[in-house]
């Protein structure tokens, strides 16, 4: 049976990662995490003080970077390295998730993730889950989902989230973060996330993890039988 790439895009807190992750594990396919790709060179241009505003600084800085993703043997998830260092805990806080729009938005950036990320889908059998993978990363992928949710409901999926992980944050300041989030993703001028005019539209407001990846398998399953 031959293997497709599946591109899974949308807004945050929809549960896209969470979603591609049992599609990918269903299929026996790798999963791509490509939001913590960005998350972590926002990291890194952090802690060595790159500002955004100097293309050839951004540029040197990125020769600096190298990212992969290495399974836990322990948990079984993949976890995400940045230059050998585990950083899948730090990435994830909300110093990041506050400055990684901005980050995203620079072309170089955008550059330098989308070309690594097509070395690593290139060999198919692979779900990439980010805003651009279905319009540029891979817009010949075979099937492309877009997943959407009511920004008051993501907010609430975040702030169990962050809970879960020890940070206790005002449901407020959350909600700031998405809309910040979404304004920023959806204008930015390279890549803005958008919705390929092959994808199909799925809303997760009212379901369940367990029904989301149901969806979606099924649409994965469909799509490799008949490719
Ligand atoms: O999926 P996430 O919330 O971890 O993504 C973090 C940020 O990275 C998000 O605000 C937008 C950006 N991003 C992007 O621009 N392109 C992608 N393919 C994935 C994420």
């Amino acid at each position: 049976m031959s293997k497709i790439i599946i591109a899974v895009d949308g807004y945050s807190s929809c549960g896209k990662s969470t979603t591609a992750k049992g599609v990918a594990a269903h299929l026996g396919y790798a999963y791509i995490d490509t939001g913590a790709m960005y998350r972590a060179v926002t990291l890194y241009f952090h802690t060595h003080h790159i500002t955004l505003t100097n293309p050839k600084e951004i540029s040197k800085a990125l020769e600096g970077i190298k990212i992969d993703f290495r399974r836990n043997p322990e948990t079984g998830r993949n976890e995400t390295y940045l230059n050998g260092l585990n950083v899948e805990d730090e990435i994830r806080k909300l110093y990041i998730a506050n400055w990684v729009s901005e980050v995203s938005a620079v072309s170089e950036v955008r550059r330098a993730m989308v070309a690594q990320q097509q070395r690593m889908g290139k060999a198919k059998g692979v779900v990439m889950d980010g805003r651009d993978i279905g319009t540029v990363v891979f817009p010949e992928a075979e099937l492309k989902v877009f997943m959407t949710a009511d920004p008051q409901i993501r907010a609430q999926r975040r702030q169990i989230e962050l809970l879960e992980k020890g940070e206790m944050l005002d449901l407020e300041d959350i909600l700031k973060n998405i809309h910040k989030r979404d304004l920023i993703d959806t204008t930015r001028a390279d890549s803005p996330l958008r919705q390929a005019d092959d994808a199909t539209l799925v809303d997760t407001s009212f379901m369940t993890l367990d029904e989301q990846i149901e969806l979606l398998t099924n649409l994965a399953d469909e799509k490799i039988s008949s490719s």
